[in-house]
């Protein structure tokens, strides 16, 4: 018999004690334990290293008391097997060396076999799983087709996506081939987590919001749906992106059990817009950690009072936590959520 996780039963719909909360980067820079790793491993190599990766996958939950851990990984390390150059910088975020610009960079693509070229992040799920017993749900993770062809095609962080939503009228043909590899990898890469131990995979289309609702509906709809539908039957499927106020219908057609909104909306009318038939996670403003414990107690009461305790409401943040956010506030968060939500 699986052990009860409210968590879950939220993904599933189910009547839960409380409002499960886990964070969005509840593993990063914020936590003083995480930058001692850092000063010893590269990003990269911590990525690499099964041992320090689960080390740190585990570093919030045992800090925090949140109600599933997630993975520490990146979406990027699937493109690494690709042949593109897959760098970090410091201070700059991450950098692909040989962007992709035209028909016959997606063509020269390699072949990505995940077991062999990422199989370290299946070991670090089984390490995580085995250290974790019966305590909390282990979320895996992907990039969505979209995100991961906008770094492929930008070389790193954009602001506009002029390149990449250039690519996308001026190849269509091109386009759309990139994209379905990307789902065929996702999904291979996703399924490794699944068969690995993950008990929930959440599909981060962080950069999809800066696409028109007709643009998503025919240049990402398809793929996203692709890899949602190869997915392991049984695993709830979290899909979340950023900026995606008018993109949620879309989103929710594409696939997924959960939908992640970002703080631009407001969760009560756009859960009963979704329907309840769908779950929903979110959604503070992760600058709101940055305030005073006062300011988080009403900024979290206001997205309990929206979610109104209709069963599938998941407590997150609408982006990741910021590197400059104090830890004592993410632990009230998570304290306050449970002690608002207690049923
Ligand atoms: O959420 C977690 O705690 C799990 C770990 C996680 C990381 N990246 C670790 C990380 C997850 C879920 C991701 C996903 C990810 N990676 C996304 C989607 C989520 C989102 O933020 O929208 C994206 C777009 C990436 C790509 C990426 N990786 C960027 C843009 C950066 C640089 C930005 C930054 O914060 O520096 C990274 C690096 C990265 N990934 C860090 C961490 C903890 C910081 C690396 C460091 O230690 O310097």
């Amino acid at each position: 018999m699986a052990p009860p996780s409210v968590f879950l039963d939220a993904c599933r719909r189910r009547p839960t004690a409380f409002t499960p909360i886990w964070l969005m980067r509840q593993a990063g820079r914020y936590m003083p334990e995480y930058r001692a790793m850092r000063e010893r491993h590269g990003f990269l190599e911590l990525c690499k290293n099964p041992q320090a990766a689960a080390e740190v996958t585990l570093q919030p939950v045992d800090r925090l008391g949140v109600d599933a851990a997630i993975l520490f990984a990146d979406i990027l390390l699937v493109l690494e097997p690709l042949g593109v150059g897959l760098e970090f910088t410091k201070g700059e975020g991450p950098h692909i060396q040989r962007p992709v610009r035209g028909a016959d960079d997606v063509a020269r693509l390699g072949r990505v076999d995940v077991e062999a070229s990422v199989g370290f992040v299946f070991e670090t799920v089984r390490l995580v799983r085995k250290a974790l017993g019966d305590r909390v749900p282990l979320i895996g993770f992907a990039g969505a087709p979209f995100t991961l062809a906008s770094y492929l095609i930008e070389g790193g962080a954009s602001r506009e996506f002029l390149l990449t939503k250039r690519f996308m009228r001026a190849e269509r043909d091109a386009w759309h081939a990139m994209l379905e590899r990307l789902a065929g990898i996702t999904a291979d890469y996703l399924n490794g987590q699944i068969a690995a131990g993950a008990q929930a995979v959440q599909l981060f289309d962080s950069w999809v919001g800066a696409l028109s609702p007709a643009d998503y509906r025919e240049f990402v709809l398809p793929h996203s749906r692709s890899v949602i539908q190869r997915l392991t039957p049984g695993t709830p499927v979290i899909h979340f992106g950023v900026g995606t106020a008018t993109l949620l219908p879309s989103m929710r057609e594409a696939g997924g059990d959960v939908i992640g909104l970002d703080w631009r909306v407001e969760l009560g009318p756009t859960w009963e817009r979704l329907g309840y038939d769908v779950a929903v996670q979110g959604n503070l403003d992760p600058a709101v950690l940055l305030s005073s414990t006062d300011e988080i107690r009403r900024a979290a009461k206001a997205i309990l009072d929206g979610a109104a305790r209709h069963p599938g409401h998941i407590f997150n943040l609408g982006h990741g936590v910021h590197q400059e956010t104090p830890v004592e506030n993410v632990k009230a968060l998570v304290d306050i959520v449970h002690e608002l939500s207690a049923r």
